[in-house]
């Protein structure tokens, strides 16, 4: 049988600074620990998460770019640029991979120009506002897209 379970986990700009971000946003965590908490979270589901993480949006597209043959589902929180990176949003279309948005903070009851997602239409489910718990939910939602029967 063809397991379909290798799921990329994707940070984006300033992620790499949680534990010193503003607390009441986006918790306590360094992003070390929160991808610890991803990774069981993975194995729970049989997953198996690959992390990446990037302040240079050119290596983002080109992770994004070698995706295809390498991961199965895609979860996301490309931080300041899910609101206006078109180059981003183009790369994760053409992996063609299921994908999941995640935010830390909720983003719709935030500044203005957060409830602006340029991907959220390529993804097929975003999780924001649920802090850590939200990576546990997205990966529940690619589980059950990748062992859907096709
Ligand atoms: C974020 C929300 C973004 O608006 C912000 O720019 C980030 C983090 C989040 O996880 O809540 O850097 O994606």
């Amino acid at each position: 049988m063809n397991v379909r379970n290798r799921v990329e986990v994707m940070h984006g700009v300033n992620l790499d600074q949680l534990g010193r971000r503003d607390p009441d946003q986006y918790g306590r965590l360094t992003l070390d620990e929160l991808q610890v908490r991803i990774d069981a979270w993975a194995d729970g589901f049989g997953l198996a998460a690959n992390f990446f993480s990037t302040n240079h949006e050119g290596a983002f597209v080109e992770r994004l770019h070698r995706l295809r043959g390498l991961a199965d589902g895609v979860v996301l929180n490309p931080g300041a640029w899910t609101h206006y990176s078109y180059a981003i949003r183009d790369a994760l279309e053409l992996t063609g991979l299921p994908a999941v948005e995640v935010h830390l903070s909720d983003v719709d009851n935030r500044e203005p120009w957060r409830r602006q997602s340029v991907i959220a239409d390529l993804c097929i489910a975003r999780v924001s506002g649920k802090g850590p718990e939200g990576y546990e939910e997205a990966l529940a939602v690619l589980r059950d897209r990748l062992t859907r029967p096709a």
